[in-house]
């Protein structure tokens, strides 16, 4: 089948257009946040296993050709990825692509901001999960906190703008750094995102006690701040619109919720994917970083697309893949329900 003369779309059972992209480059990370990592003794993935960066623009320009407008960069931390801005570059420049993102920890991002921006890079995410940094030690087990805070600053030479922070929220852990936060999305320029925290850690610590909810944050900040106020257009989705078929209720609802304060001076936002998960407007895809097509962060099934790609496969081969891996995705993650499974792959080797 030519795709070029038939266009396809990566839709699914349930009418999801998938646009987004997510490519992890890397299971390997400087720090260890225990959420997503164990804290010793990781075992990576070999060299030879990596997609190299022909395979991923490989993959990307077949995306496009299935609807697939929007990249996000992810790891391990992807900064550690060496000449990540050269993908940046060969990405951005690939016809179809209209944003590409990038999630990192910040720890490189001293070195790298402008070189990021200069190659294309559209958008960045930080992940920073506390202001204290003896709280930024206890979640990631590693030094670092000072260099992710000259990260922001470079990247907000570098011209980023909005800069996103991700700050994943654990009970007993963040509830005291949910104010300082606060004052720093109202004081800087800087979007703060709260993410609930989900079952996908190495060390089998989730539980759901652990999660701080949506709801709490807010009241938390509220306590501090007074109201907050709901912002109706949602920023991360992208406009998509345009792409989407007349079939199935997608909705535009993206995973974060914004609010801005009732003064507004300063803008939150709220990633609730266990209390309030948006599943049934997900148009994420995602591709390992060694070569593995996943549905769904919690998918237990993978689509190999490595050896594909390592054995002559056409493009049609490549793009039939993707479309399989889109026509078995499940309706939703089942973290609510008493028939969650925890998937196999942590979150560092699956991307985040
Ligand atoms: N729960 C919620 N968010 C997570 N992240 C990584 N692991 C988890 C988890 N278990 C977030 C990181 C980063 C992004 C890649 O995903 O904080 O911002
Ligand atoms: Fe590294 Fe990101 Fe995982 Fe933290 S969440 S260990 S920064 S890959």
């Amino acid at each position: 089948m030519n795709h070029a003369q038939s266009p396809q779309r990566l839709i699914d059972r349930f009418g999801r257009l998938h646009n987004n992209l997510r490519i992890s480059v890397t299971d390997r990370c400087n720090i260890r946040c225990f959420y997503c990592m164990p804290a010793d003794n990781v075992e990576f993935m070999p060299k030879e296993h990596l997609l190299t960066f022909e395979e991923i623009e490989r993959i990307v320009r077949v995306g496009t050709t299935l609807g697939i407008d929007r990249i996000r960069l992810t790891g391990g931390e992807p900064l550690v990825r060496r000449d990540l801005h050269v993908l940046v570059q060969r990405l951005a420049a690939v016809p179809g692509i209209r944003d590409i993102g990038l999630t990192t920890n910040g720890i490189l991002l001293d070195e790298q901001a402008q070189l990021l921006k200069d190659a294309g890079l559209k958008r960045l995410n930080i992940s920073l999960d506390a202001l204290d940094p003896e709280v930024f030690k206890a979640v990631t087990r590693r030094d670092g906190y000072e260099r992710v805070l000259a990260g922001i600053e470079a990247a907000r030479k570098a011209g980023f703008s909005p800069i996103k922070l991700n700050a994943v929220s654990v009970r007993g852990l963040t509830e005291n750094q949910i104010v300082p936060f606060g004052h720093m999305a109202r004081e800087t320029e800087t979007v703060v995102r709260f993410i609930e925290f989900m079952p996908l850690d190495s060390d089998g610590q989730w539980q759901r006690d652990k999660v701080l909810f949506a709801h709490e944050i807010i009241a938390i900040l509220e306590s501090e701040f007074g109201p907050l106020r709901p912002v109706v257009a949602t920023t991360d989705r992208g406009d998509a619109k345009d792409l989407l078929p007349v079939i199935g209720a997608v909705t535009t609802q993206a995973p974060a919720q914004d609010y801005e304060f009732a003064d507004g001076r300063g803008r939150i936002g709220l990633i609730a994917s266990v209390s309030q998960p948006f599943c049934a407007s997900c148009n994420r895809f995602r591709v390992t970083a060694d070569g593995k097509f996943r549905n769904c962060l919690f998918s237990h099934e993978e689509t190999d697309v490595k050896t594909t790609l390592r054995s002559g496969g056409t493009d049609d081969d490549v793009a039939e893949l993707m479309l399989e891996c889109i026509a078995a995705k499940n309706e939703g993650h089942e973290i609510n329900t008493a028939n969650f499974v925890q998937p196999d792959r942590p979150m560092h080797s699956i991307g985040g």
